[in-house]
């Protein structure tokens, strides 16, 4: 884990309005650092925050100026956006600019990876927090902090600092935080309760408790047998039982959550099917793998029009 006692000021860059970033934002706020936004039209905007123990404050955040070169971005928007919103970044991309990328789901390195130059770095950040957008007539957003949870930080080039001062802000900001040096196994195991909970319970629509019902239990058991069998041959072997466990203790303690594939359904808004289940069968596909549970449940939710 992370020294919490050192220095944290740095000008941060953080993309977008939403619940993960504007948590971050928040949180470096509220310990010191400087914080602006990207936003799609840039504007001045007030958070509403609540937090884990229901207090309440505010926070003020300025848009990124337009000519300021960025010299640390947290970037921390659904997976089908990084890319467009790294190409959108790039002119104003500090020669050694780091970037933390946050979404769930895979399938974006490989396209974002290309287009930084050599002493530009990127990072991945992948968390347990939980936070949403409340709907409300207020001006500004309102944003609450739902869950605690904790953080892991790697970086994506060979090479680069696997300490990098930036972890210091972060570990206060949504900490606890976990830097290592191969993020990769984290991010896998984070795809295996992606790809069972978040298609499962937005194609049957119920809150993530359902899924430890009895009439559910075969159907997950097969998913999480393809995919075992496609992350031992991908190099990132899983634990079955251990897996299992895991997922059970997921669904039980977010019961009475809707998973965010189930929200973005609901709202009609897009969802990262293409970097869950589309990811796990593309990468089957590679390995020459027929996964039948995940293509067919793939299948069921482009029917169901997500
Ligand atoms: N919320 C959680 O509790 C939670 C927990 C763990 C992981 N995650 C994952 O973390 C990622 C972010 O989640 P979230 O809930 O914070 O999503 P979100 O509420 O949709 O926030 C993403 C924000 O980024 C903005 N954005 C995207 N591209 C942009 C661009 N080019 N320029 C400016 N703004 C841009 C979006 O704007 P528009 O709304 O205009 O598109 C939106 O405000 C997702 O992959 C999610 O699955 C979320």
């Amino acid at each position: 884990m992370i020294d919490s006692h050192s220095s944290t000021h740095q000008d941060w860059l953080v993309v977008g309005q939403g619940a993960i970033g504007l948590l971050t934002a928040c949180q470096l706020q509220q310990q010191g650092s400087s914080v602006r936004l990207w936003l799609r039209q840039p504007a001045s905007l007030t958070v509403h925050f609540r937090a884990l123990d229901g207090s309440s404050r505010h926070h003020r955040f300025e848009p990124w100026p337009a000519s300021q070169p960025i010299q640390i971005a947290f970037i921390p928007v659904k997976a089908y956006d990084a890319l467009s919103c790294i190409q959108q970044l790039q002119p104003l991309l500090a020669e050694d600019a780091c970037l933390i990328l946050s979404h769930n789901g895979l399938g974006t390195l490989e396209t974002i990876q290309p287009l930084l130059k050599p002493k530009q770095h990127l990072w991945f950040l992948t968390t347990t927090h939980g936070a949403y957008i409340e709907p409300g007539n207020q001006a500004g957003r309102q944003l609450v902090h739902s869950g605690a949870g904790n953080s892991v930080l790697g970086a994506i080039q060979a090479g680069s600092d696997p300490r990098p001062s930036f972890a210091k802000a972060l570990n206060l900001a949504i900490g606890p935080l976990l830097s290592v040096t191969d993020i990769k196994p984290y991010l896998w195991q984070k795809l295996l309760l992606n790809c069972l909970i978040n298609p499962m319970t937005a194609l049957h629509q119920v809150h993530n408790g359902e899924l430890a019902k009895p009439h559910f239990t075969s159907e997950l058991t097969q998913l999480l047998d393809e995919f075992c069998l496609l992350a031992e041959r991908a190099g990132y072997p899983q634990d079955k039982a251990a897996a299992w466990q895991q997922l059970q203790q997921v669904i039980t303690q977010t019961a009475s959550n809707r998973s965010s594939m189930l929200q973005d359904r609901l709202a009609g808004r897009q969802t990262e099917l293409e970097f869950i289940t589309g990811f796990v069968l593309r990468e089957a596909q590679r390995f020459d793998l027929l996964l039948p549970g995940h293509a067919q449940l793939y299948q069921l939710c482009q029917d169901a029009g997500f």
